[in-house]
């Protein structure tokens, strides 16, 4: 599904849909670039050793990372190719068309994007924005499924303020602020980019104490913070409450709660995540009632992380959805 929407929007496409061939590559081979970057690298360690990429681990992302760059990059051509033998304006401009119409700013004349950079670019939205937004709903379903107090009040919200007969929608979203709690709780407890992106010291500088040289690779590292007992209380408890009537964000100005960052660096993506994973949570919550069998159930009890590009579960949750009888669900 994060996949699917990052496609709508930056392509206009149903990259899942099951004819569509290159886009189950362009999947495949995104999810095989995702795993390897999180693999433990001895050459990280032992930079001597990196020109010999002793476990392949570079050699094997640099040819699927190659296999899902031929995907998009001919996808962009074909767009190109459109627009120039194309006689009437698009009614409907994604992404990619902003792209390749950007002129620039207009202060030192005009500044195209080259049409690699716009496939790296609109590759770089799919790495960040598909793994990202799934595992955080992964992260939310199970934490709900483990505290069935939590699950309780979430359901009675959505039921109370949208019923059962219509369907939740994003304008809905400000009326649910369990539901809101629920994501920040997650968020808090599983930051999908746990250190952030890596930081340069432009100069030599100290903070708190500590001494930062020139050029040190700086990590800021939210996973702890989320569970800092300075900041929290009871910080391993899953307890959306502990945000209901708080003023705490996590739009960068609120330090003890930033999964998306802050400041410039921050996630571009925010906005749009923000709206897909409520919506997803919601429309999950209140379309399915959700079981999980014993013989499933390693995914409830077992919470361990995998690193990746983003943190997801290592052992994936399995839950089975019954359909409940009063709302219509297409997905
Ligand atoms: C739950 C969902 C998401 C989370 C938790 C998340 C989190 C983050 C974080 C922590 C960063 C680094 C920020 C920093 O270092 O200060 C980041 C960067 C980024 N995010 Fe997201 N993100 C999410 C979804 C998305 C989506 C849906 C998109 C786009 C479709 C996206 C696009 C990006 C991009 C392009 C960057 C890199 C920006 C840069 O290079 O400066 N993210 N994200």
């Amino acid at each position: 599904m994060a996949f699917n929407v990052v496609g709508n929007l930056m392509l206009s496409k149903d990259l899942l849909e099951p004819q569509s061939v290159e886009g189950h590559e362009f999947f495949d081979a995104m999810s095989k670039v995702t795993e390897l970057a999180g693999k433990p690298n001895v050459a990280d360690f032992l930079p001597y050793l990196k020109w010999m990429d002793p476990m392949g681990i570079k050699r094997n992302a640099d040819r699927h990372m190659g296999r899902a760059m031929k995907i998009v990059a001919k996808f962009v051509t074909e767009r190109v190719y459109q627009k120039k033998h194309s006689r009437s304006e698009k009614a409907n401009k994604d992404f990619l068309d902003v792209l390749l119409e950007y002129e620039g700013d207009g202060k030192e004349g005009p500044d195209k994007i080259s049409e690699r950079n716009v496939t790296i670019i609109t590759l770089e939205m799919f790495f960040a924005g598909s793994e990202s937004t799934s595992s955080t709903l992964e992260w939310a379903m199970v934490e709900l499924l483990r505290s069935p107090d939590s699950m309780r009040k979430v359901k009675e919200e959505i039921n109370s303020i949208i019923g059962i007969y219509r369907k939740v929608e994003e304008k809905n979203m400000d009326d649910l602020p369990y539901l809101q709690a629920v994501v920040k709780e997650t968020l808090r407890l599983h930051p999908v980019v746990p250190f952030l992106l890596p930081r340069n010291a432009i100069e030599d500088s100290s903070f708190m104490g500590y001494q930062i040289p020139k050029n040190t690779q700086v990590f800021v590292n939210v996973w702890a913070i989320g569970r800092d007992l300075d900041s929290w209380d009871d910080p391993l408890s899953f307890k959306p409450e502990r945000f209901l009537g708080k003023n705490i964000e996590y739009k960068g100005q609120h330090f003890e709660l930033i999964p998306f960052g802050s400041g410039r660096r921050m996630c571009v993506g925010f906005p749009l995540a923000q709206r897909v994973i409520h919506l997803a949570l919601a429309t999950l919550i209140q379309s399915f009632d959700w079981e999980v069998r014993s013989s499933l159930s390693p995914g409830i009890t077992d919470m361990t992380e995998k690193m990746g590009i983003s943190v997801r579960k290592l052992v994936p949750l399995k839950a089975i959805p019954t359909k409940r009888d009063s709302v219509q669900v297409t997905i």
